[in-house]
């Protein structure tokens, strides 16, 4: 199995359509902002996420952020988002890291992956310590950042 978590790119843009298309739009806190955009709407999105990622054209109340792809064998299955630093409203809810893998590829051990190779990028940013948010309700997210050493607080 080969694993690769890419940073968002605008060559990538009209092959990663579709799968933004397939991800929802919103679930236990994760939003994708991608979905339901024109193709043009979504070149724009994907600009804007790789400027957010350079600190450029950073919206008020908002952090840069890094978007990533996870790749399994060169297919897209998961998204995930690194936040450089906290805010107020992201130490009180949404943390440094989102994740979210394709409904289809679920329960493959992805979410697991996403979250990992995600920790890694932060280490080599030298963001320490990480800080997720898990819905109580929430049994995979837990489950992953428990396997991985999270500390609950
Ligand atoms: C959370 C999410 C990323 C997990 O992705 P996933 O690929 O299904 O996760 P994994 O297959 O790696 O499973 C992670 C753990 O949860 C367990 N798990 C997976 N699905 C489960 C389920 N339906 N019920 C109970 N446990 C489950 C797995 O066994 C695994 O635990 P283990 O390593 O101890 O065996 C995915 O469900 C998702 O995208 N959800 C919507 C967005 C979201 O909630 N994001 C997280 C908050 S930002």
């Amino acid at each position: 199995m080969r694993v690769k978590l890419q940073p968002l790119q605008l060559s990538d843009a009209e092959n990663l359509y579709e799968f933004f298309q397939k991800l929802p739009a919103s679930e236990n806190g994760k939003n994708n902002r991608a979905h339901g955009l024109s193709h043009e709407d979504f070149t724009k999105w994907v600009q804007h996420e790789i400027d957010s990622a350079h600190g450029k054209n950073i919206k008020p109340g908002r952090v840069p952020g890094t978007t990533f792809v996870l790749y399994i064998d060169d297919t897209p299955v998961g998204v995930s988002n690194l936040r450089h630093y906290l805010n107020e409203n992201l130490q009180q809810d949404g943390g440094h890291i989102g994740t979210h893998i394709l409904p289809e590829y679920r329960g493959r051990g992805y979410g697991n992956i996403i979250t990992l190779e995600t920790l890694k990028k932060a280490k080599e940013m030298g963001i320490n310590p990480v800080l997720i948010f898990n819905r109580d309700d929430n049994v995979p997210a837990w489950r992953t950042s428990e396997k991985l050493g999270g500390m609950l607080i």
